[in-house]
């Protein structure tokens, strides 16, 4: 196991790049995802904003970052007010918090480790460390609009029934969300408008490099859901399903 320490992006403007670097690798083809209202609008600013909340888990030897996570405080009242926005949502809440308002609430939202690192058990450690960055600024618990990965698989299949599937150790079919679980997370249940993007039909082609010439229900590679078509207005819409997860944090 390679020495491996928790720095933030705030440490230095070295880090900040390497930090973006491997985020883009670890999204690679779902750059589309940047383009919800939130994301383009909002998600730089609040990393600048925010840059001591942003982790990096650096290989000391390397000196380079192995995984990223992101997240922001956020005043939630609750889980109870979760809405099927998810991940928009964290972002917008965060962006638009007044100074009037407390945080209470860590909001993930992203925990990113490019291909070659994966099943190391790194997203599980930066799941402990952010976790440990809520009890250290006060935040009395942490909510997280999973994205469960294998669901790319099963596009047709409604967000409802696939967090109810398990493996054949009765454990959560998604190992994404299997690792929340692991570690102490609850699932809540879906937000079913976690991420939408919706955008000229232009910008779907380059994306997915598939034409779409009638409008229809389209399986694009990494998608969560179908990508919907509309010829007579030009767009194309995608409203990505994550998964609402709590924890509570120890006072
Ligand atoms: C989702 C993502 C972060 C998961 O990364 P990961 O490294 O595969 O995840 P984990 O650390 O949770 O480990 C997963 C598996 O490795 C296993 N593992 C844990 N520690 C291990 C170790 N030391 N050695 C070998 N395997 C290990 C885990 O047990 C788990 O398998 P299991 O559930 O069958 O038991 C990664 O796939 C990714 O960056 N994807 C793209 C971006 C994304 O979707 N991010 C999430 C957005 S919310």
């Amino acid at each position: 196991m390679p020495n491996l320490v928790v720095r933030t992006r705030a440490e230095c403007p070295e880090m900040k790049k390497a930090a973006n670097a491997i985020e883009q690798a670890a999204w690679n083809d779902l750059g589309y995802l940047n383009y919800t209202r939130a994301h383009y609008a909002m998600y730089a600013g609040l990393l600048e904003t925010y840059a001591d909340y942003q982790l990096c888990l650096v290989d000391e030897e390397r000196g380079y970052p192995v995984a990223v996570a992101n997240c922001v405080p956020l005043s939630c009242r609750g889980i109870d007010g979760l809405p099927p926005e998810g991940w928009d949502w964290v972002v917008e809440r965060a962006a638009t918090r007044a100074p009037s308002e407390d945080a209470d609430t860590l909001g993930a939202l992203a925990i990113s480790v490019p291909a070659i690192y994966r099943e190391k058990g790194y997203a599980r450690l930066m799941i402990r460390e952010l976790l440990a960055l809520a009890e250290r600024r006060g935040l009395k618990g942490l909510v997280a609009p999973v994205r469960p990965s294998l669901k790319a698989r099963h596009p047709r299949v409604a967000i409802e029934d696939y967090i109810t599937w398990t493996d054949e150790r009765g454990r959560s079919y998604d190992p994404w969300i299997r690792s929340h679980v692991a570690s102490g997370g609850r699932v809540i249940g879906p937000c079913v408008r976690s991420m939408v993007v919706e955008e000229p039909v232009g910008f779907w082609e380059n994306w997915t490099k598939q034409r779409f010439e009638q409008s229809g229900s389209y399986e694009v590679a990494g998608a969560l859901v179908p990508l919907e078509i509309d010829i007579e207005r030009k767009r194309g819409r995608y409203a990505e399903p994550n998964v609402w997860v709590s924890y509570a944090v120890a006072a």
